[in-house]
């Protein structure tokens, strides 16, 4: 029996109708539809998942070679990781960004979206920078973005997401710019408000593009020169590079003002993209900052004493002996982590090649120019199909309830999601996308067949609104 088997045997559809319905977030309840209560014809591109080196080397080479869990490894252990982990994470992490890390600055925890929330709670302590963080500041962060950033930023901290929205016609469409950052910046504090942190996802996830070093150089200058903005930069793709790209990945760790200002530029990183592990929870904070430290390791200061922030979601000893397990492992000789991170682009570029072959015989648009790296996803444009909607207006039935979507948005969403397509996106408007009509499509949730036989059935169904 397969685990997905397993899984859908474990709810009952009633009792799994019941939890789909208190499910807030869009991308989770579509993941819990498809694991639960889809028929095994529908299929799930919205989600940001990654199977491809699973099925290629790393079932064999790690996890069938896991027998059992050594018995330190039931135990208790440094929330934050142990000193072993974080040495082997910060080399992995080294080699990808182009500069050493050292573990003193490296810290686990239970996925990338805990670590944001930790740089947070991190910034709120004293000696984190002048002034420090506080509830009801702003986080300035170019849209369309990853929708969890409201819920590391918002749900706990209450700091406030300002998205710096990206033009979405014309030929500067979706590119980044300093100008639109300074911009908003101004904005807002002309209203009254403090932006005090900058978000940064680089690769980008909806866009797929790195960002050139010339522009993170502009942004990182003007940010620490200029104003008392942290910067985070999210880089939980940064092995997730196209063979074709011809904008190389940049870290933040590599910027001239990662020399003068490292206190307030932090990197988050973590299993569940690049290794598509994203069940497993791993999340890394990659910060100098010693309030960061502080708070990634729990605080003696008599005035914030506290126990360490991952102690509530820890980086634990399961994950620490698995995630320990694939650091270890060795392929012909070589480590497999080195070994697989460099298989792995050639394995994302066939996939992304069969899959945009498919979209351009299909004739469906997405915002890619060549060159450009993709990550994971094809941002597809399907403006044209909005307000195709046959009479009457209520006439389709809905898969999930979302408030705050464009209903044309929804429509196409839900028309390609239901029988018979049975094909489900992201909408954009999930990602705060300042247009309606994008949706993130996922090429490498599945191995590539797969998509691109989605891709076909979408296609007729595209093909029916014309
Ligand atoms: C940019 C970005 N950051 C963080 C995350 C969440 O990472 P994790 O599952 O490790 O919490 C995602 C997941 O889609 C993401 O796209």
């Amino acid at each position: 029996m397969t685990m997905t088997e397993n899984n859908r045997k474990l709810a009952s559809p009633e009792a799994a109708a019941d939890v789909l319905a208190g499910l807030t977030d869009f991308e989770q309840a579509l993941a819990f539809y498809h694991q639960h209560l889809a028929p095994d014809t529908a299929v799930n591109l919205s989600v940001a998942e990654n199977v491809l080196l699973y099925r290629q080397s790393m079932d064999k080479e790690v996890f069938k070679k896991i027998a059992l869990i050594p018995e330190p490894n039931i135990k208790y252990m440094a929330s934050a990781g142990t000193p072993q982990l974080r040495g082997q994470v910060a080399e992995l992490l080294g080699r990808a960004f182009g500069r050493t890390v050292s573990p003193d600055d490296v810290f686990g925890c239970a996925g990338v979206s805990s670590a944001l929330e930790c740089i947070a709670f991190g910034l709120m302590r004293k000696g984190a920078g002048t002034p420090a963080l506080k509830p009801g500041d702003e986080v300035l962060i170019p849209a369309p973005y990853w929708q969890g950033f409201n819920w590391s930023f918002e749900e706990r901290p209450k700091l406030k997401c300002v998205p710096v929205n990206l033009p979405t016609e014309g030929k500067d469409r979706y590119r980044l710019t300093l100008d639109l950052i300074v911009q908003a910046y101004e904005a807002r504090q002309k209203a009254g408000h403090r932006p005090r942190l900058l978000v940064l996802t680089n690769p980008h996830n909806p866009l797929g593009v790195n960002y050139d070093r010339q522009l993170l150089d502009e942004i990182y200058a003007w940010a620490m020169t200029y104003t008392d903005m942290h910067i985070i930069s999210d880089e939980i793709y940064c092995h997730s590079q196209l063979d074709s790209s011809s904008t190389p990945f940049t870290s933040a760790v590599t910027l001239g003002a990662y020399s003068g200002f490292a206190n307030r530029i932090h990197v988050v990183w973590g299993f569940a993209k690049d290794f598509g592990l994203s069940g497993f929870r791993t999340g890394f904070v990659v910060s100098k900052n010693p309030a960061v430290h502080r708070v990634m390791l729990g605080d003696s200061d008599p005035a914030e004493k506290t126990h360490p922030l991952p102690w509530f979601t820890p980086f634990d000893s399961l994950k620490t002996y698995v995630i320990g397990e694939l650091l270890s492992a060795h392929h012909d000789g070589e480590r497999y982590t080195t070994y697989a991170m460099k298989k792995y682009p050639g394995l994302l570029s066939d996939s992304f090649r069969a899959v945009k072959g498919a979209l351009d015989q299909a004739g469906i648009k997405y915002v890619h120019q060549d060159g450009e790296n993709s990550a994971m996803f094809f941002w597809l444009d399907l403006t044209e199909y909005l307000g195709k909607r046959p009479a009457p207006a209520d006439g389709q039935a809905e898969l999930l309830k979302a408030e705050g979507l464009d209903p044309d948005e929804k429509w196409l969403f839900d028309y390609l999601a239901l029988k018979p397509t049975e094909v489900s996106l992201l909408p954009g408007g999930v990602m705060h996308n300042p247009a309606p009509g994008f949706f993130r499509l996922c090429f490498t949730a599945l191995p590539a067949d797969e998509v691109v036989a989605a891709v076909r059935r979408m296609a007729t169904a595209l093909g029916k609104l014309k």
